[in-house]
């Protein structure tokens, strides 16, 4: 009895040093320790013993079986320690990995105008203003002294929608809805996206943004437009620029006239980009005409204003040189890094 249990005990443990696995060794604890295991069975058949064996082989058979027990405990931290180890590897993170680099988002050069402009007119103690794109003729046209028919309603065609519902032209439409509902004193900047169906060349888009202005008060004089549009162009395109006022006609401004800058390139002396004038136009603008204020509700006798609208991508071009306006819409980032 005593060779036999020296015996499993000596098998016992070199089987349980070699086992490499939780499962296996969970089989070695069966087949010593189980219900049928070798040591169990040693242990049960200790009746068929003479008694003067009995604690002596018992004795044995304890030690044997502490020592198994053991055995397997300290096999068993030792495997689970090594399964840890390997999931803690195979979960690392390469922290060295180079990450993926992001771009650095700018602003499109029609959002650096646009704010330029709308910082400006803050500054003045401008709101902003905002009206809808899809128009109705009365907001666009008639309420700004272009009856039906007028022959200025030709130079801006548009697309017409259903019934007198158009694209707005302009954002001068935005004027007659402040005018009706704002009591003056009113001074409003309208930015925003305008229509009209001019067929597409390096000047001209379907779709294009105006910046509208519209100041309404008692006693507003041309004056006040010449010294808010002087501010605004210099501002703009530098203190170095000359500003001219040159007679112009719009339906809804008496009297009206066009803004131009001396020309950067040339200073005034003349070439190609302003066609040899030394000067380059920015913008339309004119006192309001009696007739808008009066069909919007406001007593032409007491109040008069001056009402302005330039094209954003017109301002964008002349002040950073580009040359096609399409550049504007290409989404080339060659193009848009630039900026
Ligand atoms: N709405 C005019 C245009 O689009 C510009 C303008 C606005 C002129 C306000 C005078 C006053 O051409």
């Amino acid at each position: 009895m005593e060779d036999k249990l020296r015996e499993i005990e000596q098998q016992a443990t070199s089987a349980i040093e070699k086992v490499d696995s939780l499962e296996q060794l969970e089989d070695l604890r069966v087949s010593y320790l189980g219900k049928k295991g070798a040591v169990t069975e040693i242990l049960r058949g200790m009746g068929d013993l003479a008694p003067e064996m009995r604690p002596i082989v018992g004795k044995l058979a304890n030690q044997v079986k502490g020592k198994i027990v053991n055995l397997i405990i300290e096999q068993e931290e030792r495997l689970k320690e090594v399964a840890k180890n390997k999931q803690l590897a195979a979960e690392t993170i390469d922290v060295t990995l180079p990450g993926q680099k992001q771009g650095v988002a700018r602003k499109h050069p029609l959002t650096l105008v646009f704010d330029e402009i709308k910082e400006i007119f803050l500054g003045l103690g401008f709101q902003i203003a905002e009206g809808p794109e899809v128009e109705a003729d009365y907001y666009n046209f008639e309420a700004l002294n272009f009856p039906a028919n007028h022959p200025a309603r030709d130079m801006q065609d548009t697309f017409y929608i259903e019934g007198d519902r158009l694209l707005r032209t302009h954002t001068s439409s935005v004027q007659v809805r402040t005018i009706e509902d704002q009591e003056p004193p009113i001074r409003i900047i309208a930015p925003g996206r305008v229509y009209r169906s001019d067929e597409i060349d390096a000047t001209h888009t379907p779709v294009f943004h105006q910046v509208e202005g519209l100041m309404i008060d008692r006693d507003i004089s041309f004056a006040h437009l010449k010294e808010t549009l002087i501010r605004l162009s210099k501002e703009l395109f530098g203190a170095d620029r000359e500003v001219r006022f040159r007679p112009s006609y719009f339906p809804f401004t008496e009297p009206s006239a066009e803004v131009d800058i001396s020309c950067a390139k040339c200073d005034g002396g003349g070439c190609k980009l302003c066609s040899g004038t030394g000067w380059l136009e920015i913008l339309g603008s004119g006192l309001v005409h009696p007739n808008v204020l009066e069909m919007s509700g406001v007593d032409s006798k007491e109040y008069s204003g001056f009402a302005f609208g330039m094209g954003v991508e017109r301002i964008a071009m002349l002040k950073y040189g580009i040359d096609d306006i399409r550049l504007l819409y290409d989404n080339d980032l060659r193009f848009l890094k630039q900026f």
